[in-house]
């Protein structure tokens, strides 16, 4: 049985209130398709609704906590805890109708993140990690695969952007996996929720540039409580600095990094 900390029940409240209206509007989307003000104005009210919501819950339960979130950007309070909130992750997932999208929240104590909620509230499945205490999947203990070759693993990435400068070096980067990987690579469309199926054993390995923090910081301690790796594409630790994320269970890890030599 697991031991849930307070912060974890804090960050599940939070998300399941979150969750209820987030689920109402995907349902209203269909309608939305032929609507006059079209559906992006849509999304980003559902983003800032979710967001409003979480943060009132969070806050009401740790008044003194800093935030940072996608849509508001940095609250600064305590220096010590920070909330980092990404209120909807896979937005163009939502807006399609496609349901793959999660609410994502890491918890950093002293810059380190030591709790993480990656919540998808269509399959109703909530992944939550603690420092030292492991990762969970509704309350199911999570580890990574043991996939020991990139040959036979499953591996996800996502972008580049439309406004991406970076085009060719992503999709090189792309060519080279996909020449070392005999399942073509996947493009799940959340970045969040990638790291959570990293951590779940259903994904072996992920990589993906210019991501926000908030699209990682629950990603982070969800894998690394799962026994995987978590660095950037020359395995060092700068990952966030450097914005490129490489994410596997703990035997491609090296064999990832050798795609980018
Ligand atoms: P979003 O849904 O919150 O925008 C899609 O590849 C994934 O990448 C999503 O998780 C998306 O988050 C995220 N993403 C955010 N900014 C990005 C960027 N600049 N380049 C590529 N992907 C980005
Ligand atoms: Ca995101």
């Amino acid at each position: 049985m697991k031991l849930q900390s307070a912060n974890i029940n804090v960050m599940i409240k939070a998300c399941r209130n979150a969750a209820r209206p987030l689920i109402r509007d995907f349902g209203e989307i269909e309608k939305l398709q032929v609507s006059v003000k079209g559906p992006g104005d849509f999304v980003t009210a559902a983003d800032k609704k979710v967001e409003k919501i979480l943060i009132d819950e969070l806050t009401k339960a740790r008044p003194n906590y800093s935030i940072l979130s996608e849509e508001i950007g940095e609250v600064k309070n305590d220096n010590e805890f920070r909330w980092i909130i990404d209120p909807i992750d896979g937005t163009a997932n939502f807006l399609h109708g496609i349901p793959h999208f999660c609410i994502s929240i890491g918890l950093e104590k002293n810059k380190e993140i030591i709790n993480g909620i990656i919540f998808d509230p269509i399959k109703d499945e909530i992944f939550t990690a603690e420092k030292g205490n492991g990762s969970y999947l509704n309350n199911q203990r999570l580890r990574v695969s043991g996939r020991n070759k990139l040959k036979d693993s499953i591996i996800f990435t996502g972008g580049p952007k439309y406004e991406s400068k970076e085009k060719d070096l992503v999709l090189e980067e792309y060519k080279k996996f996909s020449s070392n990987v005999y399942i073509p690579i996947r493009k799940m469309g959340s970045a969040a929720l990638d790291m959570a199926y990293v951590a779940a054993g259903r994904c072996d390995g992920f990589w993906q540039r210019n991501l926000n923090y908030w699209d990682i910081a629950a990603g982070i301690i969800l894998i690394k409580e799962a026994g995987g790796f978590v660095s950037d594409f020359k395995g060092s630790a700068n990952y966030v600095e450097n914005k490129t994320i490489l994410a596997s269970n703990s035997k491609i890890n090296q064999e990832m990094i050798e795609i980018f030599k």
